[in-house]
């Protein structure tokens, strides 16, 4: 129909970093008017490959052509001249904290024109309200970015590249942070696009969103291209024999682990009116799921929990003990650990190497008569990078470096070698591939099987109904319901989980 489909096209690009291969030539096309899913296990590229349509990165060989014209992009500024617009996966490394959501959607021009001494506010709230609309009407545009939650976070970015008028959009896990329903009117959003001949490469770790929204699927692997098909010639199984290089069981069995005693007991947490009277037990060797909505109040709760946040009322007992968490450094101390969800600003030092994030939270043990025993601390970090499967040359890499994914594993493989009893688990899964996955929910269950308490806090309902032994469903604050693993179903929780919502409006 239309004559003039943008093309986009990558040709054998290369990468490496300190002389370690990430991207051995691959090639890549993306069509105006095309969602092109690039998927891959963590550590596999895609951040990279996107990295330097996008400018951030300067590949070491290859070319990139729009519409068979070869474009040099070597900075930001130069990808976002060609129409090439960029979501990155860290959202906050994207965003200004202190400007408000309007200035931030403006961030590029507002920079671009900076020669200028003036800006007309008037356009600038207008345009980006008109963004912003499409996404989230509710998002005040005043506000200070730092004060948005992830996902809303998320949306203001997305809304930025709406404002620029984008030909292709580069969306690095744009889902991972968003609800079902914030997922759903990002899928609106793309698909208006779409009609209107934009180009969206979409990368996501959650194969259903691909069948549902690409057209055609690109595999990577250990920094290589090895398939793109039509979404229609290829299904979940065959895209993920290509990811890992094996055929792979979705499943993940459940480890059987002993009940034991009381452990932790909550009585009528509240906080700031995100948590509310929010009561229950946990014993030894137990998992309990805390299934929400985003924004139900999960966070809040983990928050509080870890002594991040003091509690505006109840109590808390540890081992039949009352306790008053003064800091996080008190939590962990009294055997309460959490991986946050925010791992980026919470749950990692990103200018740290792997081996120091994995053996600070341990360095008591490791440590005798003051100085550090290296040699233990770097058998520790490797055996933990082992167990999960951490993709990183050495463990003297900065954790800053590693992929999306990878970071997150080292923000649950810290805690592992703790003494820690009580391990909060916020949205552990998001982000890891499949194969990751199935580790983490292993070591889960060991963790469990050691005597260990778990409170898994998650919107994801499959994986919670697949882990949890008991399931609390929290909505608006408040737990609205407590089911056994065999009695829960998924319509049920998310019935719960947002109907009791309804009821409060
Ligand atoms: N700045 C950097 N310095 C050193 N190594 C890097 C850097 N950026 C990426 N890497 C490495 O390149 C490889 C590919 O990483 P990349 O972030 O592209 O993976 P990904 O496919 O996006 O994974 P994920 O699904 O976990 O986000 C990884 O081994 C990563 O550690
Ligand atoms: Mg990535």
């Amino acid at each position: 129909m239309s004559e003039s489909v943008n093309l986009l096209e990558m040709n054998g690009i290369s990468k490496s970093f300190a002389g370690v291969a990430a991207l051995r030539d691959v090639s890549f096309s993306l069509k105006g008017g095309e969602i092109h899913a690039l998927l891959g296990a963590n550590g596999a590229g895609k951040s990279t490959l996107m990295k330097i349509l996008s400018g951030a990165y300067a590949a070491e060989g290859g070319t990139i052509m729009i519409n068979k014209e070869p474009v040099k992009i070597s900075t930001p500024a130069e990808a976002k001249k060609h129409g090439i617009q960029c979501v990155y996966q860290e959202v906050d490394t994207a965003l200004v904290p202190e400007l408000s959501v309007a200035e931030n959607i403006w961030l590029d021009r507002m920079s671009a024109s900076s020669g200028k001494q003036w800006v007309k506010w008037g356009s600038v709230h207008r345009e980006a309200r008109e963004a912003l609309q499409l996404l989230d009407p509710n998002i005040p545009l005043g506000k200070k970015v730092a004060e948005l939650s992830l996902s809303d976070k998320q949306l203001v970015l997305i809304a930025r590249c709406l404002a620029e008028k984008a030909k292709f959009i580069i969306l690095d896990e744009p889902t991972a942070p968003l609800s079902q329903e914030e997922t759903e009117r990002l899928f609106v959003i793309m698909e208006r696009l779409k009609q209107s001949g934009v180009g969206m490469i979409f990368i996501t770790h959650r194969l259903p969103e691909v069948f549902r929204m690409c057209d055609r699927v690109t595999v990577m692997r250990d920094g290589r291209h090895v398939m793109t098909k039509p979404a229609a010639e290829t299904d979940g199984k065959d895209v993920v024999f290509h990811m890992l290089g094996k055929s792979f069981d979705q499943e993940f069995p459940k480890l059987e682990a002993k009940r034991g005693e009381l452990l932790l007991e909550a009585n009528g947490l509240s906080r700031g009116g995100k948590v509310k009277e929010v009561s229950f037990k946990l014993h030894r060797g137990e998992i309990v799921g805390v299934i929400g909505l985003v924004g139900a109040g999960k966070t809040e709760l983990s928050r509080v929990l870890f002594g991040a946040d003091p509690p505006d009322e109840g109590t808390l007992m540890l081992g039949g003990r009352k306790i008053d968490l003064k800091s996080p450094a008190d939590a962990v101390q009294k055997g309460i650990v959490l991986v946050p969800e925010e791992r980026r600003k919470q749950g990692i030092l990103v200018d740290e190497s792997v081996g120091v994030n994995i053996t600070l939270p341990n360095l008591k043990r490791l440590s005798s008569l003051g100085f550090m025993r290296r040699k233990a601390e770097n058998q520790s970090s490797n055996e933990i990078v082992g167990r999960l499967g951490v993709k990183t040359p050495t463990i003297d890499q900065l954790v800053g470096y590693l992929s999306g994914g990878n970071q997150q594993k080292v923000a649950i493989g810290k805690w592992l070698p703790t003494e820690a009893d009580v391990f909060l688990l916020d949205e552990p899964t998001k982000g890891v591939d499949v194969g990751a996955k199935s580790d983490i929910f292993k070591i889960i269950g060991q963790l469990a099987q050691q005597g260990k308490g778990i409170v898994y806090l998650s919107c994801e309902f499959a994986e919670i109904m697949g882990i949890a032994d008991r399931i609390y469903v929290m909505c608006d604050g408040r737990f609205v319901k407590e089911l056994s693993r065999e009695e829960a179903t998924q319509e049920q929780l998310l019935f719960l989980a947002s109907a009791g919502q309804e009821a409060q409006a």
